[in-house]
């Protein structure tokens, strides 16, 4: 029998959620995901995360409008829009990495906390319109938005493709 490993139930159990009740996510939660996110790794440590916590509905509801996904950003509590800071960063490729665990971090967190979340990247084609609404300078690129709240069911399913389609080579 297979011992319980929390970590790996958390990686496992985290599915995208859409739909959300209509409920607060209490302010010591949302610092804990902030927290996962910062404690992800970065290349020199650079930390080049930003974040802009948003739970306005007239903020909301501007950036909602900038996206297919516009449901999904009214319905949530709080959005989370995540951004790279240009200036400290050192290598694209790898600061860029660094942005999708911090981002990880931060769902696997919100999974852990009974809360859920969906990464939102089709709106970066208005990536700039994003840093417009909320009045941020040009240092900053949007990388993702993070809808996320009390999930308003369990339901999602997700599949994978049999991992022996990934393996190159094993020698
Ligand atoms: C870079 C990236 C961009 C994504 N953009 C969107 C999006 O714009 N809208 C959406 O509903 N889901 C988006 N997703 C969520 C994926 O659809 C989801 O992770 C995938 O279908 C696997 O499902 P799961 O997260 O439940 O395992 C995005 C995920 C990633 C990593």
């Amino acid at each position: 029998m297979s011992e319980s490993n929390p970590v790996l139930d958390v990686i496992f159990g985290r599915r995208s959620v859409r739909e959300y009740l209509d409920r607060p996510v209490p302010d010591e939660l949302l610092e804990k995901i902030l927290l996962a996110g910062i404690w992800a790794p970065s290349g020199l440590n650079n930390q080049p995360w930003r974040f802009a916590i948003i739970r306005d509905r007239s903020v909301k509801s501007q950036v909602a409008r900038l996206t297919r996904y516009a449901a999904i950003i009214e319905r949530a509590p709080v959005i989370i829009p995540v951004f790279i800071d240009r200036e400290s960063m050192y290598n694209e490729v790898k600061d860029y990495q660094a942005i999708g665990a911090c981002i990880e971090n931060m769902l696997l967190a919100i999974h852990s906390l009974g809360l859920g979340a969906v990464w939102l990247g089709e709106i970066l084609k208005n990536a700039e319109k994003v840093r417009d609404i909320l009045d941020l300078p040009e240092t900053l690129e949007l990388m993702a938005v993070i809808a996320l709240g009390y999930p308003a069911h369990r339901k999602q399913k997700s599949s994978r493709k049999p991992l022996e389609e990934f393996i190159l080579k094993e020698i």
